[in-house]
């Protein structure tokens, strides 16, 4: 059941795309859109989350088009407080100018070989530091075709997201994003993804109870467009999306406006 209490989020991950001129002009572009629509509803956040090396271009761009729910998101950091980690960012660093962070996105699991353990580490980190951390899970297509699934939400659900300070497990922000539907234009039906996060909320409950488990958010994330974000939408355990490829283009805003309609002003 969708509660009021969880205002939806529509993230966008930039990934590797636009260096911090790039950025701060598309950040320009599209807040101009954004910052009205956001306006006229305080039932979603949007969190755009741009490489690392573009935040403060955002950031810069954001304070000139201003709106509380409109925010900043990174795609990574560590989970170290500080020291000899080249190329890192540390929670600290991360939480001067975001509120939010990517954690465990099924890239860096893949090509960066990042494990359900560093992801928990990293989302304790996270929450230490008071950032939202929005922990990917999601099963390959291999897993997938073999029926494998729920296995394998379960094994990444315990692991990713197990061990929380019962103060901060309303916090975290999950996405499901099934891997075989991440860039290839075939997004999940809005009742099979429906599905499996019904079947995350549920582990989320037994882990840290009923009301945690009410108030948690769970996201869907796969060829997310504006042409079916209204279905994800209406899916009652959905509270919203992480959004790749139509995330830097003007879609975003579309994706925004959809899901107003859908969750109201
Ligand atoms: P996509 O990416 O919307 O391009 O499929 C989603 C994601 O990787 O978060």
């Amino acid at each position: 059941m969708k509660t009021p209490a969880r205002t939806a989020i529509i993230a966008g991950n930039w990934k590797m795309n636009f260096g911090p001129l790039q950025a701060a002009t598309f950040a320009g572009e599209i807040l101009s859109d954004l910052v009205p629509l956001v306006e006229a509803s305080s039932h979603i956040i949007s969190i755009i989350c741009p490489p690392a090396i573009s935040l403060a271009a955002v950031q810069h761009a954001m304070r000139e088009q201003y709106h509380q729910r409109i925010e900043l998101g990174a795609q990574n950091m560590y989970f170290e407080e500080k020291g000899a980690f080249t190329g890192e960012l540390a929670p600290s660093m991360v939480s001067e100018l975001c509120t939010s962070v990517i954690l465990g996105h099924s890239e860096r699991r893949a090509y960066f070989g990042e494990s359900d353990e560093l992801v928990n580490k990293k989302t304790l980190a996270a929450l230490r530091h008071g950032l939202r951390p929005i922990v990917c899970i999601g099963e390959r297509p291999d897993q997938y075709d073999a029926g494998q699934t729920r296995e394998v939400i379960a094994s990444q659900s315990l692991h990713s997201f197990g061990r929380l300070p019962a103060e901060h497990v309303k916090e975290v922000v999950i996405a499901y994003e099934p891997i075989w539907a991440i860039g290839t234009g075939k997004a999940a039906t809005a009742e099979g993804a429906g599905e499996v996060i019904s079947y995350i909320r549920q582990l989320f409950g037994e882990m840290y109870g009923d009301e945690a488990a009410l108030a948690v958010r769970i996201l869907y994330g796969g060829s997310v467009t504006s042409d079916n974000i209204g279905e994800f939408m209406a899916h009652p355990d959905i509270d919203g999306a992480l959004v790749g490829g139509a995330s830097i283009k003007p879609d975003f805003v579309e994706i925004v406006r959809k899901t107003i309609e859908t969750v109201g002003m």
